[in-house]
């Protein structure tokens, strides 16, 4: 070989070794849309250690998130679709959005307040989920603040939308911490007894955005209990002890490992999608769960203010939807963990209340932290 082909062989070599993958944010112009005759917008965050944030004022939504992995490589963590009119029209209706009236299930869609029955719509089966077809995670929210790392978004729901009792004022603020923090607090009040749970659907894969399975990372839940469901993904009311369970996550576990173990409740989940009763005593917030991909060694931490978190190991996704760059999403290539009160709360007398009344103000906080094994 001639000195001349080697030198450049060595320099490509070089340069592809040492080239890091940056971050590429959806450039605003191609994801603008409109949604009941109201634009559809896209908002950028950074902090000063270059990790981006991508939302959506449709559904206050998390389009894109880059965080670093142990050399410094940059991907996109968030699983979903690139442009607004996708998030309108395909069918995997919750990615990335806030979820309100009341995240995940309330069975039969009904339940009893100051003893008046209110009938909510029935969009999952038998059961009502996620606060409805056209829940928070399809509104159009208000940008009220944006301010380098920081946005804050407003909407209005008004007495009886979605069956939903009292005008609800809801504040959502977003804020992607110099400490590589996606912080999430939720504000609300209303002018009549009612339910509120707010939490954040965002699907992740720490590995590679959504391109391979999230069987291998690894999980960690702090709590000694969950809570069992029915078919229908409807708490049976019980807590159960984790321990010699599948559902025990309290030292740091593969997904895949007992997936596919002859569990009831796996097969009642159709895998993870279960209720975990984090350990909080006193303190405001807790650390809830923690999950690490091994070949990446990107770790995300999660705490909350919330009660409990669902696990959903992306049971449902089945690669018929094809989201950002193309990726067709496919079964177990995402995973969520909402902050959360219980499901079905309003209907189980054993479970921390979900109501809010005219004379309180709700609050939550959810915190998302990146870090990298070293
Ligand atoms: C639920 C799943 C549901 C998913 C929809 C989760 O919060 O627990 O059952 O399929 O949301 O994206």
């Amino acid at each position: 070989m001639k000195h001349i082909d080697k030198i450049f062989i060595i320099t490509m070599l070089f340069s592809a070794c040492s080239t890091k993958k940056e971050v590429s944010p959806i450039p605003v112009e191609t994801f603008l849309s409109k949604h009941q005759g109201k634009e559809i917008t896209l908002h950028t965050l950074e902090n000063t250690n270059g990790l981006v944030c991508q939302i959506t004022n449709f559904g206050a939504r998390v389009v894109a998130l880059w965080v670093p992995d142990k050399n410094g490589n940059m991907t996109d963590v968030v699983v979903g679709y690139g442009t607004g009119k996708d998030f309108v029209e395909k069918k995997e209706e919750y990615f990335g959005a806030t979820i309100g009236r009341y995240g995940n299930r309330i069975g039969n869609g009904r339940f009893t307040l100051k003893g008046k029955e209110y009938i909510l719509e029935t969009n999952n089966g038998e059961n009502h989920l996620h606060g409805g077809a056209e829940g928070f995670h399809r509104q159009i929210w208000a940008v009220e603040e944006i301010k380098d790392s920081k946005i804050v978004f407003s909407y209005s729901s008004p007495h009886m939308e979605g069956g939903y009792p009292g005008n609800v004022k809801v504040k959502v603020e977003y804020h992607l911490t110099d400490n590589n923090e996606l912080k999430i607090e939720y504000f609300a009040t209303t002018d009549e007894p009612t339910i509120l749970n707010l939490t954040n659907h965002t699907y992740f894969n720490l590995k590679d955005g959504g391109q391979s399975s999230i069987n291998n990372h690894k999980l960690t839940i702090n709590a000694d209990f969950y809570t069992p469901v029915d078919k229908g993904l409807i708490p049976t009311g019980k807590l159960e002890e984790v321990a010699v369970t599948p559902f025990d996550f309290r030292n740091s576990t593969s997904i895949g490992e007992r997936i596919e173990d002859n569990h009831v409740q796996l097969k009642n989940g159709y895998g993870y999608d279960h209720n975990w009763v984090l350990n909080k005593g006193k303190e405001d917030v807790i650390l809830a769960a923690r999950v690490e991909e091994p070949k990446s060694g990107r770790i995300m931490e999660v705490y909350t203010s919330e009660p409990g978190i669902q696990f959903y190991g992306g049971n449902f996704l089945d690669g018929s939807v094809a989201g950002k760059k193309g990726i067709k999403y496919r079964h177990r290539t995402a995973f969520c963990l909402e902050t959360q009160h219980f499901p079905d709360s309003p209907n189980k007398e054993n479970f921390p209340e979900a109501y809010v009344f005219p004379e309180e103000k709700y609050y939550s906080i959810s915190i998302y932290k990146f870090l990298n094994k070293i």
